[in-house]
């Protein structure tokens, strides 16, 4: 009687445990369901300031509870911000790769999102540090063949962009330049294809340009989907086409070519080919100016990514 008794008692602890324990289980879920998210803002903007907060704001709006680290490039905002322009890209991605190495909340596997110059930089992080896993990648108006040009600059920057400009026609492909100014780093001249392809510091690098390290195909290959946003009416990025891939044809800067007329794609130097064809590529155009969406579009075209 009591042993029946004693067996009803654990029976029905079992069976409360199970409830208990389903049930808590469910509430972690609902809460850290999402993969963390990752994001690198662009030029002349700051992980904590401007439009980084407002990107910040919709990913939580659409998520609640998930946990979004924004990069910071340096201990101060301002610092974050000057770094985007002067700071060699070769340190930021190592500095990136040790932050995010060290953050526990990242270590099974985070979803990326860059913007602007953002989305090349931490798709050198996809290329160059596996560990932990980046599990999609998702670039905003981001200029993956370089750029040939900075017509207009974002936010209030127009005397540094100035400069800036004066800088990358006096010698993008001077050492000194090269190693020191960012926009330098992944300036792209179709008048000089070979000096860009020996000078390059950091796009010609991973862009597989002058060889082919295996491991950046390699590690490229393991996202799932890598998304690029493309903006149809981008005053910011030239040429628009860089923003999937595509870039001018060698010795003028006028017509461009798409990535799947590339021999980077043809060769299939960096995986990309291989990805297209396993369906991971995401090629989406916004009809807007750099870097404008709407939450409605955010919420219908990218949170699908993230969840
Ligand atoms: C290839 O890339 C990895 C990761 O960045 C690096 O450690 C390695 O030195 C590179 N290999 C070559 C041959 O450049
Ligand atoms: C590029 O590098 C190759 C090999 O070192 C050299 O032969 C060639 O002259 C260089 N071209 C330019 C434009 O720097």
């Amino acid at each position: 009687m009591q042993k029946m008794a004693a067996q009803g008692v654990s029976c029905c602890l079992l069976f409360f445990c199970l409830v208990l324990g389903a049930s808590s289980r469910k509430a972690v879920r609902n809460s850290t369901q999402s993969p963390p998210v990752v994001i690198w803002h662009g030029m002349g903007d700051s992980c904590c300031k401007g439009l980084t907060l407002h990107f910040i704001r919709l990913v939580k709006e659409a998520i609640p509870g998930i946990y979004v680290l924004p990069l910071e490039i340096g201990s101060t905002v301002e610092e974050d911000i000057k770094n985007g322009y002067f700071m060699n890209l070769n340190d930021q991605v190592e500095l990136v790769c040790n932050i995010l190495s060290k953050d526990k909340k990242l270590q099974n596997g985070y979803n990326a999102m860059g913007f602007s110059q953002g989305g090349q930089f931490i798709r050198a992080v996809a290329q160059r540090c596996p560990s932990p896993a980046m599990i999609n990648l998702i670039t905003f108006g981001s200029p993956h063949q370089g750029v040939y040009g900075v017509p207009h600059c974002p936010g209030e920057s127009s005397d540094i962009c100035d400069w800036i400009r004066k800088l990358l026609n006096y010698g993008a492909y001077r050492s000194l330049i090269q190693n020191h100014l960012v926009q330098a780093e992944y300036w792209h001249d179709p008048l000089n294809e070979e000096l860009y392809r020996n000078k390059s510091v950091f796009l010609a690098d991973i862009n597989q340009e002058r060889g082919i390290n295996e491991s950046y195909k390699e590690n490229l290959m393991k996202l799932k989907k890598f998304v690029m946003i493309k903006f149809l009416k981008d005053s910011v990025v030239d040429p628009i086409d860089s923003e999937w891939f595509g870039f001018y044809k060698a010795g003028q800067a006028k017509d461009t070519y798409t990535l799947q007329e590339s021999i980077l794609y043809k060769e299939d130097r960096l995986g990309l080919k291989a990805m297209d064809k396993l369906n991971k590529l995401e090629f989406l155009s916004v009809d807007g100016d750099h870097l404008q969406f709407s939450q409605e579009w955010f919420n219908t075209n990218i949170v699908p990514y993230l969840n």
